[in-house]
């Protein structure tokens, strides 16, 4: 009785049933995207349904599948992550269809094929994080794979980088253990929010000499490449947290700062003529 009659009550018991649409609304938000979800079943049947996948079924909701993230007030799926499940197929093209993802990861299976060209800002805006390490992709690295955190370590890749690299905005680029020819130095400039590039173990071949590092590059692993020239002097003001540019072809003084001085003679070993510390002198 008192309940109907007090106003005050009344109020709450409204104040309740808004926050309750408000949280089944909510949690309706968090469901998959349809489109989506689609898509996802599709990527699961492209890489042949594989029983570490049973789980993406119709029992849960898409965005609570292993491996996926949604926007919880869209339902758009913004990561993908297939990690480590050792399965063979080439990179799904349903993947287009997710054009809300901001990470993929697809590191350690058996992926074979080329790298395909959507995988990049163009057809997917807000991807800002793709890896593909430890897969056997093979072809060359499509110009239109510009991603912010880009690592396609340790697979087959062949040919020269795209020219496009030169003007895209890299933060970390790990390209090592491939078989990529010819010139990285367009990866470089003063400006650029480069902080990590690796290229270990491929067959580059540029003048380091003539490159601008950038102000916030701290780490660069460059060896078993053919990179010529010298060591660049602004190397010496850079606060390096890895440095290794060792059997290359590199030549001249290594360039004195107090964080190149925590790394031993073997980030400089097997080139051509480097001389000073942690080298013997120049000169001698
Ligand atoms: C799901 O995503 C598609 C784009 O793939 C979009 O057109 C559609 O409006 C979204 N659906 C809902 C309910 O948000
Ligand atoms: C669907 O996924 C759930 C886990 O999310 C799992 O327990 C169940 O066995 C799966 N169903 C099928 C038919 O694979
Ligand atoms: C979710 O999507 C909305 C609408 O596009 C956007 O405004 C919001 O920033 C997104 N949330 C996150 C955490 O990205
Ligand atoms: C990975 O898959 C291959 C076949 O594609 C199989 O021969 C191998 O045993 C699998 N390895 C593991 C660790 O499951
Ligand atoms: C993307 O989704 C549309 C609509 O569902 C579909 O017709 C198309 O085949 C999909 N594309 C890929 C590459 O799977
Ligand atoms: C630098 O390269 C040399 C030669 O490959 C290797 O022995 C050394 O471990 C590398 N250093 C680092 C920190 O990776």
């Amino acid at each position: 009785m008192e309940f109907t009659t007090n106003p005050s009550n009344v109020v709450t018991t409204l104040l309740l049933a808004v926050l309750v649409l408000a949280a089944a609304a909510h949690t309706d938000g968090a469901l998959c995207n349809k489109s989506d979800k689609a898509a996802l079943l599709a990527v699961k049947s492209a890489l042949g349904n594989p029983p570490a996948l049973s789980g993406w079924n119709s029992t849960v909701a898409c965005c609570s599948w292993d491996g996926i993230s949604c926007n919880a007030t869209t339902g758009r799926v913004t990561e993908l992550t297939v990690f480590a499940l050792n399965i063979s197929a080439p990179i799904p093209a349903a993947i287009a269809n997710l054009t809300k993802l901001q990470i993929i990861n697809f590191a350690y299976n058996q992926l074979y094929g080329s790298i395909p060209a959507f995988l990049g800002p163009h057809a997917l805006p807000d991807l800002t994080f793709l890896r593909l390490d430890g897969n056997r992709l093979t072809g060359t690295i499509p110009p239109t794979v510009t991603v912010f955190d880009l690592s396609l370590v340790g697979n087959l890749l062949t040919g020269p980088l795209p020219a496009t690299f030169g003007h895209a905005n890299f933060g970390d680029v790990d390209l090592t253990d491939n078989q990529l020819t010819g010139d990285a130095s367009m990866l470089f400039g003063a400006k650029k929010q480069l902080n990590a590039l690796r290229l270990s173990r491929n067959r580059f071949k540029f003048d380091l000499g003539r490159v601008e590092l950038p102000e916030v590059i701290d780490i660069l692993e460059i060896d078993h490449n053919m990179v010529y020239g010298s060591i660049p002097a602004a190397a010496a003001a850079r606060k390096w947290l890895r440095f290794n540019v060792s059997f290359n072809q590199l030549c001249g003084p290594i360039p004195q700062g107090r964080y190149t001085h925590r790394f031993g003679a073997k980030h400089f070993a097997g080139n051509k003529c480097l001389c000073g510390r942690p080298l013997p002198p120049c000169g001698s």
